[in-house]
């Protein structure tokens, strides 16, 4: 009797087997569950080591595990992604075409006309038809993405044919995502992307011209006017969506980084090499040398970029502005509506907003020049 029971528990080494054995045996079931405990124990040590110390060590010394988990120029790219024809995502009246810069790089670029704007259905110099149709002296909006995703991501899209309402619509990829060039992105090259897409907006507009910016696309659109303020070329405002402050204290917000934001070595792995690398995006610098109207739109139950970071932009901004720079605006979105990261273009009062900024801006303009 006893000895079954033994056989019957001796791969497990329970508790009942451990009860019923003799003495002797039971000290090998000691032995073994010692050994188990032990191995289990060096497995757990081994991971730890591997997910928390080598991990953390090989992203201190890859510029390339940097650069891609800012940029995430991997993600979200459908690969039936049709850029050419803007029109298969709802886009009527829209152009898609390339232009080419800083020795050869080619960025893609989309031309959204307002949606006022009567379109023939068919023009055999498209190029030029709209080249036209961007003279003709109504306000210009270039937008600038956000990590992940491309020009033609469905969060973006909706945002578009909010914005065609008031404006011509200029939208692009920076080198690296979709189909502009297939180079290495750094903070200082998107910049570049996006000050060039401006001057070529700007070569060609009568009208007046609005930036905005969405997550990291905020710190880009703000990094690429204070560049442009030194050009004396100033928007006539600028609009961030669910911006940050800087990348130092981003990092930690990191969906990724929140498993490791505790540990000791994580300024020493992580934000002081991104740091020495040039992932700066400080925004909460760049705002105070912009002289145009700035409107910050945040909303509270953003789990991506948190609330109190945008809010942190904005009192640096307030800290730092003259009053003849133009107005600094705030406004936040209540958490109970879901708007979450992404789609504050949801608010119905969205329309109220855009026309109140453009209309401070314009007179704060006048004012000016
Ligand atoms: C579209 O609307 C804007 C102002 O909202 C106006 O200036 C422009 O002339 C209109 N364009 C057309 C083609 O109706
Ligand atoms: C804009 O126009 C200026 C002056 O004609 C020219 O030098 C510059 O290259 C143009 N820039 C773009 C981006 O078209
Ligand atoms: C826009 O401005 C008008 C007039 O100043 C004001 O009554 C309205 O509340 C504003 N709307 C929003 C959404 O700010």
């Amino acid at each position: 009797m006893k000895s079954t029971e033994a056989r019957k528990g001796s791969g497990l080494c329970g508790y009942s087997y451990s009860l019923v054995l003799e003495g002797q045996n039971y000290t090998r079931c000691r032995k073994t569950s010692t050994r188990v405990a032990f191995a289990t124990f060096k497995l757990l040590t081994l991971i730890f080591i591997v997910i928390f110390v080598i991990f953390p060590l090989s992203y201190k010394y890859s510029y390339k595990l940097q650069s891609s988990a800012v940029f995430l120029n991997f993600l979200h790219v459908p690969s039936d992604a049709n850029y050419k024809n803007p029109s298969s995502y709802g886009l009527y009246g829209s152009r898609n075409f390339y232009v080419t810069h800083d020795g050869g790089i080619t960025l893609g670029v989309w031309h959204i006309l307002p949606e006022n704007h009567t379109y023939p259905a068919y023009d055999a110099d498209e190029g030029r038809y709209f080249e036209e149709a961007l003279a003709d002296g109504q306000d210009v909006i270039i937008y600038h993405h956000g990590n992940a995703g491309t020009r033609l991501t469905q969060h973006r899209v909706e945002l578009y044919t909010i914005l065609r309402r008031y404006f011509h619509v200029i939208t692009f990829d920076y080198r690296s995502y979709g189909d502009s060039s297939n180079v290495a992105p750094s903070e200082k090259k998107v910049v570049v992307d996006s000050m060039f897409i401006y001057e070529w907006v700007q070569n060609r507009t009568k009208g007046n011209i609005f930036v905005w910016g969405h997550s990291l696309g905020t710190s880009i659109a703000i990094h690429s006017m204070a560049l442009l303020q030194e050009k004396g070329v100033m928007p006539a405002g600028v609009i961030l969506e669910s911006p940050f402050n800087n990348m130092r204290e981003e990092i930690s917000e990191f969906p990724l980084a929140r498993l490791f934001k505790n540990l000791p070595w994580f300024s020493y792995t992580v934000i002081d090499p991104m740091q020495e690398n040039g992932f700066l995006f400080q925004s909460d610098k760049h705002i105070c040398k912009v002289d145009a109207p700035i409107m910050i739109l945040h909303a509270e139950d953003d789990h991506v970029v948190p609330f109190k970071l945008g809010r942190k932009l904005y009192q640096e901004g307030i800290k730092c502005r003259r009053e003849d720079q133009g107005p600094l605006l705030f406004r936040a979105f209540d958490g109970k509506h879901g708007y979450d990261h992404k789609f504050i273009c949801r608010a119905p009062e969205i329309h109220d907003i855009i026309r109140n900024f453009t209309s401070i801006a314009l007179k704060d303009r006048t004012k000016v020049l």
